[in-house]
């Protein structure tokens, strides 16, 4: 599945999350290196969708869409000591799907994606594939962006345009 497939499919479901005001403001929130929360919802829905054309596994497309979409809809940047509420990796995807409950018409299927996307961190496990699905894609695409970040600060930090070895 291309970029633009899982993109249509996002759109489609999705618009109006991706189109929303909360959505917005997450562009502004940095999720891991120089990614901000809004791309980094956007990678885990592509994910995800990627993960479960993989598996050829049945499930909800629009659960699944809306649910890793809205995972880390906390609203704030938690790296910001001052105004971010402590605990931030235990506790916010039940901020996140309290928002999301506040802002959108969340089935219960979404809130169980968002609410156990940190497992096994928040040892309660997923109980549906959507949200196994969702967790795992998250895992995957914040490695990934943890990973370009840290290369990305060695880099400038030896002086280079890439990190070692590249
Ligand atoms: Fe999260
Ligand atoms: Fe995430």
């Amino acid at each position: 599945m291309t970029d633009a497939e899982a993109d249509a499919i996002i759109e489609r479901y999705a618009a109006d999350i991706l189109a929303s005001e909360g959505m917005g403001r997450e562009r502004g929130f940095v999720q891991h290196g120089t990614v901000s929360v809004f791309e980094h919802s956007c990678s885990v829905a592509r994910a995800a969708l990627r993960l479960a054309a993989r598996l050829d596994a049945d499930i909800d497309v629009v659960t699944l869409v809306r649910g890793a979409l809205l995972h880390d809809y906390f609203g704030y940047d938690w790296h910001l000591r001052e105004t971010a509420p402590p605990h931030h990796a235990f506790l916010h995807p039940r901020y996140a799907a309290e928002n999301a409950a506040a802002d959108f018409q969340v089935e219960p299927e979404v809130d169980e994606v968002i609410r156990r996307h940190m497992f096994p961190l928040v040892p309660i496990p997923p109980r549906s594939r959507e949200a196994w699905i969702v967790c795992l894609a998250d895992k995957a695409v914040a490695t990934g962006e943890t990973y370009r970040g840290i290369r990305a600060r060695l880099a400038g930090a030896l002086g280079h345009a890439e990190g070692c070895g590249a």
